[in-house]
């Protein structure tokens, strides 16, 4: 069965193809980072319509360069969670394909396209595993059995991990998204100068909480001239503080599950400190750490169409009703064989 995958949840506009013979067949992917740039954050109004211009020209080119539209035998899109305009761009190009095509069509979890990312690589992890996901909008933990049966074991109980990247990059005068160039600001800063707490990392448990994090940088650079190295050295304390705190908790999970496999996924996991600390802990547990290649672990479209592959060549169908559900928690999906879902 061959996948032609579409996601437009955020400020990603992204296309994919996913055979399930040959594997991923192409993928592209257009960032809207520049356009919301200048205002700190995604706009959603702009959002929406930045996908509407650029979501078919995608579309053809990634059709062209994998065997043209005949070869399609069913379509995925992300319905949520997400920014309901944006998402409503995927979900009625997707639909109204399908209709014409006569094709099935499946509205699909775009966090579950992150936590099944890692299928996507070459030695792929099997059931059962734990995950760590990463995002802009979502920290969680989860016991994975297989696809759509996810045992949420912990999350955050306010912002998520990458929120937080973005919010400190702010704070420290660089521009959205802020997780990688707040990585990159780290790579010049001076261990020890700074030392932020471990938030939640003192009590039981698998939540998180990095609200206070931001607030403890606020704090810790009030009054100080905010100098290059300054910044560089308040960049790497922040950094090493939400790194060390997702591999403690990590470890606590894998603790409490016995899991042997730990994937990370989401926009987070592509940050270096973390896969290379998450790397090692794995190392001294005798478990295995695996990731999606850095731009699968961002937005894409090749974790859409997958995901689809998994839910469509398993017997699941969607309706043609154009949906959008931006609010969609994890703990309500249902293995494929459960029917539909859109
Ligand atoms: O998964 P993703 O692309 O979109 C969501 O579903 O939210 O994640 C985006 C988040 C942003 O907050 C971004 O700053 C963060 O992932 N991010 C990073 C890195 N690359 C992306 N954070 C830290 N280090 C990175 N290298
Ligand atoms: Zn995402």
């Amino acid at each position: 069965m061959r996948v032609l995958g579409l996601e437009t949840s955020c400020d990603e506009t992204a296309v994919a193809v996913y055979d399930g013979a040959a594997g991923l067949l192409a993928h592209e992917l257009h960032s809207q980072a520049d356009l919301h740039s200048i205002y700190g954050g995604v706009v959603p109004e702009l959002a929406s319509r930045d996908h509407l211009r650029k979501l078919l020209p995608l579309l053809k080119k990634v059709l062209e360069s994998s065997g043209g539209p005949g070869a399609i035998d069913g379509i995925a899109c992300t319905t949520g969670p997400g920014l309901a305009g944006a998402l409503l761009v995927g979900s009625s190009v997707a639909r109204s394909l399908a209709y014409a095509w006569d094709v099935p069509c499946i509205g699909v979890h775009h966090m579950e396209g992150h936590l099944l990312a890692p299928l996507l690589e070459p030695d792929p992890p099997e059931f059962p595993f734990l995950a760590l996901l990463v995002s802009g909008g979502h920290t969680l933990l989860a016991f994975v059995r297989g696809v759509g049966q996810y045992e949420v074991l912990g999350s955050s109980l306010d912002d998520a991990a990458g929120e937080a990247f973005d919010k400190t990059a702010k704070l420290l005068g660089l521009g959205y998204p802020g997780g990688p160039q707040l990585a990159a600001l780290a790579e010049r800063g001076r261990p020890g100068v700074f030392n932020f707490p471990r938030p939640m990392t003192e009590r039981p448990g698998l939540d998180f909480s990095f609200s206070g994090l931001k607030t403890a940088v606020v704090v810790a650079l009030r009054g100080r001239a905010l100098d290059d190295q300054t910044r560089a050295d308040a960049a790497l304390a922040f950094e090493e503080a939400v790194v060390d705190t997702l591999v403690m908790k990590s470890r606590r999970a894998i603790e409490a599950t016995d899991a042997r496999t730990l994937v990370v996924a989401g926009g987070v996991g592509a940050n270096r400190r973390l896969r290379a600390r998450m790397l090692a802990m794995g190392e001294r547990h005798g478990v295995r750490v695996a990731y999606p290649r850095a731009e699968f672990c961002t937005d894409n479209a090749a974790m859409i169409a997958l995901l689809g592959h998994l839910r469509l060549a398993a017997g699941q169908r969607g309706d043609l009703a154009i949906s959008a559900r931006a609010r969609w928690s994890m703990s309500e999906l249902v293995p494929p064989s459960a029917g539909l879902q859109s």
